[in-house]
């Protein structure tokens, strides 16, 4: 069996702390840096300075998932600082297949995020495009929401048109993850998992991912 990935969103890490709460999640597949602009969503974190700085000081992949509305300006910038994956809104982006190329020319892997209300079939035939396809389990904007349990068959239809393709397209997950949401959406067909307030209000952030990282593996999807 394939083993899962866990993410942990630093949204709810110690922000005037964030090299020490890096250190504090080693075995983490890579690190969800969740940036918003006040505009795409009603809450405001940190950019492109700070994610420059993250990269000096940790050699762990920055998975970039961005709320903002100018995602074709900004996206490719995040890039070209060396981050491993960048994902933009559909609901944002102007020319997400340009994007995604440019993305991929920059280095950096492709990823495109849908809102829970938002339907995957116009974006079928783009799915090629990305290295990453990111099922947005909240509506964005804050952690510590509640995991929606409508998107599952979304999940599940991800999963299968991904199959179709040959399976090499990553489905994660960020929102409301935890011991015990986890389970159903690896069993909906998720490879990778973004938990935030799950990771990070844990005594030890580090056991916290390899137990959602357990239950996912054993829980996935044959
Ligand atoms: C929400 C962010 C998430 C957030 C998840 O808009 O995209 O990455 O940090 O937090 P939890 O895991 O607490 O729901
Ligand atoms: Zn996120």
């Amino acid at each position: 069996m394939a083993q899962q990935c866990i993410h942990p969103s630093i949204l709810s890490a110690d922000f005037a702390n964030l090299e020490r709460e890096l250190a504090r999640i080693p075995s983490a597949d890579a690190v969800h840096v969740d940036v918003m602009d006040n505009h795409f969503v009603p809450n405001l974190t940190l950019g492109l300075p700070v994610v420059e700085a993250l990269r000096n000081v940790t050699s762990l992949p920055l998975d970039i998932h961005l709320m903002i509305e100018d995602a074709d300006t900004w996206a490719p910038r995040y890039a070209e600082v060396g981050c491993e994956s960048v994902t933009f809104h559909a609901e944002a982006a102007r020319a997400p297949i340009l994007l995604a190329r440019t993305l991929s020319s920059h280095g950096s892997k492709p990823a495109m995020a849908l809102k829970p209300a938002t339907g995957i079939e116009p974006y079928l035939d783009m799915l090629g495009e990305l290295d990453m396809l990111l099922l947005m389990t909240v509506e964005p904007g804050f952690g510590g929401q509640s995991f929606l349990d409508l998107v599952l068959p979304k999940i599940r239809r991800a999963r299968n048109a991904v199959d179709d393709l040959g399976g090499q397209i990553a489905i994660q997950v960020d929102g409301g993850i935890s011991a015990s949401t986890i389970e159903r959406a690896a069993e909906a067909g998720a490879d990778t998992f973004v938990a935030g307030s799950a990771v990070y209000s844990a005594e030890d952030p580090d056991a916290a991912i390899s137990a959602l990282r357990e239950l996912a593996t054993a829980t996935q999807r044959q």
